[in-house]
């Protein structure tokens, strides 16, 4: 049937000419500081150069075996990934192959697998979703699991395989690269660069894929709130976004569409705001937007905001630390500032913030109804604001959550491209026969034709981190950085958006059309 999914199956990715010859070329090393503090978890990859391409002489190929593995939460463009792969790889030699792992991790420790096909992929391209293979959150760790890895890749005699997932998922990346080298095993283990969430950046990689995509999905739905909300004229419309802890996915959108407050929790730690203090700020710019005749209005929310309010980060410090306890066992447990946070949430958020951790040891930030808890005190305050005569407006409220509805939405065209441009840079990373390396596309800020490729070694990615109480080697999450020149814009044009009501309305993604709509990169490039 023709639609917009089908035109976009049949659609060709654009490629950067540096990487429009696989067949001349080369990469060359520049030498980094490694990090000393993890370098007794990773004894055999520690210490490699970043890799970039450059132009170099036609070589012979040999066939390459390949496996590949979603990880994590679904991003925009993973099809594409694979999509480059599978080309590249047939290019390089028509009798190479390409192996899909199933549901994540899984799927190489317990050897689930299928061969990737021309004709089961075509389908998939330039589509949304981790739905050809699937994907999962196993935490790869134990000697167990290693093994069973390394049992399949010697099974399917594998050449290189390949991680496309976010900072846990890295890490994984990171421990399969070391432990297979320990084997001596010559298979090269890349990571590519996904997560819709922003967080996994390094000097070589300015945002992962996924992003763009999310971004302007809840822009879009951002706006059409806003056009409704400036017709009705009669609701505070709360909306958290997705993106765990980092507030990236909510600077972004408030970029795009000029809501009236954002909350941006790295801002929020900084400056100490309690969670008490939070609540007086968003009463203060409802009562005197009220005082200007507006009761109604547009507040975003990172759905990590929680991890970043002091009171109530401390409490999900000392919560993440224990081992599962009944929730009656709790309070004997908690120091007494947090036991006080605790017996002040409702029961919905306290029994919210026991919930499991996932294997990585993260907080199912998604399910705890942050913008209900802010709603629910901020009502409080207006009403006693009210009996004391000072605000004299109406209230009422609509809470949204808008996450899964960008993860899996058909990616953008920088999605698209950007993928397919990682997936290239991947398998030649394989072809090379390096290991512990993730993919990296610079210079996506200008046009595709101009982006540069290249390998940055995960252990120049990892540093040490507390977990469940116990120090592991994971890769940080790159949090907003509330010094830069994007942020210091941002801060000058809120104090706009908090009472003039300039909202932007983005809309859908373009695919046909102007460039400037159709090739939109994210503000966070620029
Ligand atoms: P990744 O880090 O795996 O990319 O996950 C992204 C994410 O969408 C987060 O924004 C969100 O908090 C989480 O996944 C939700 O996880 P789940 O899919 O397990 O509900």
């Amino acid at each position: 049937m023709e639609n917009l999914t089908y035109l976009r199956e049949k659609s060709i990715p654009e490629v950067p000419k540096q990487l429009s010859d696989l067949s001349i070329i080369r990469f060359i090393k520049e030498e980094i500081l490694s990090n000393k503090v993890i370098a007794s978890y990773f004894p055999h990859t520690i210490g490699q150069p970043v890799l970039k391409i450059a132009e170099g002489k036609a070589v012979e190929n040999r066939p390459l075996n390949v496996g590949v593995f979603f990880s994590g939460g679904p991003a925009s463009g993973g099809h594409n990934v694979i999509a480059a792969l599978f080309d590249t790889l047939k290019s390089l030699h028509p009798e190479s192959q390409l192996i899909g792992f199933l549901e994540g991790p899984n799927g190489i420790v317990n050897g689930k697998y299928c061969l990737i096909t021309s004709e089961l992929l075509a389908p998939y391209r330039n589509q949304g979703g981790f739905n050809l293979l699937g994907t999962g959150r196993m935490k790869l760790e134990t000697q167990e699991q290693l093994e069973k890895a390394w049992i399949t890749v010697q099974k399917l005699q594998l050449n290189g395989l390949i991680v496309i997932g976010g900072d846990d998922s890295q890490t994984n990346a990171a421990f399969l690269a070391e432990y297979f080298l320990s084997r001596q095993s010559s298979v090269s283990v890349i990571g590519v660069p996904k997560t819709i969430d922003g967080d996994l950046q390094s000097s070589f990689t300015s945002i992962s894929f996924g992003f763009d995509t999310a971004c302007k999905v809840y822009s879009e739905m951002i706006g059409n709130i806003a056009k409704d909300e400036l017709s009705t004229k009669k609701y505070y419309h709360f909306i958290k976004l997705m993106g765990r802890s980092a507030s990236h996915i909510v600077l972004e959108c408030a970029l795009s569409t000029h809501p009236n407050m954002v909350l941006i929790g790295e801002e929020i730690l900084a400056e100490q705001t309690s969670f008490m203090g939070l609540i007086q700020e968003i009463a203060d710019l409802i009562c005197k937007r009220s005082e200007q005749g507006k009761d109604f209005g547009l507040i975003l929310i990172p759905e990590g905001v929680i991890e970043f309010v002091p009171d109530l980060a401390l409490l999900i410090k000392e919560l993440n630390n224990l081992a599962s306890l009944q929730k009656n066992e709790i309070l004997d447990v908690l120091s007494a500032p947090s036991a006080t946070t605790f017996k002040a949430l409702p029961e919905m958020i306290q029994n919210q913030l026991l919930m499991d951790r996932d294997a990585h040891g993260n907080i199912p930030l998604s399910f705890i109804e942050t913008e209900r808890l802010l709603m629910e005190n901020v009502k409080a305050e207006l009403l006693k604001r009210t009996k004391e005569g000072c605000y004299k407006g109406k209230f009422s409220v609509q809470c949204h959550f808008f996450g899964y509805e960008g993860r899996s939405a058909l990616p953008s065209y920088f999605d698209s491209h950007y993928c397919y441009a990682l997936g290239i840079v991947s398998a030649l990373l394989v072809k090379e026969g390096v290991t512990g390396y993730m993919s990296f596309i610079t210079g996506l800020e200008k046009e595709v034709i101009e982006w540069q490729g290249g390998g940055v070694p995960l252990t120049a990615l990892l540093d040490l981190e507390k977990r469940q109480g116990v120090n592991k080697p994971v890769i940080k999450k790159t949090l907003v950085d509330i010094h830069s020149k994007l942020f210091g814009q941002f801060k000058n044009d809120r104090l706009k958006w908090a009472f003039n009501d300039a909202y932007q309305f983005p809309g859908p993604i373009q695919f046909f059309g102007p460039k400037e709509l159709v090739e939109a990169s994210p503000h966070i490039l620029k």
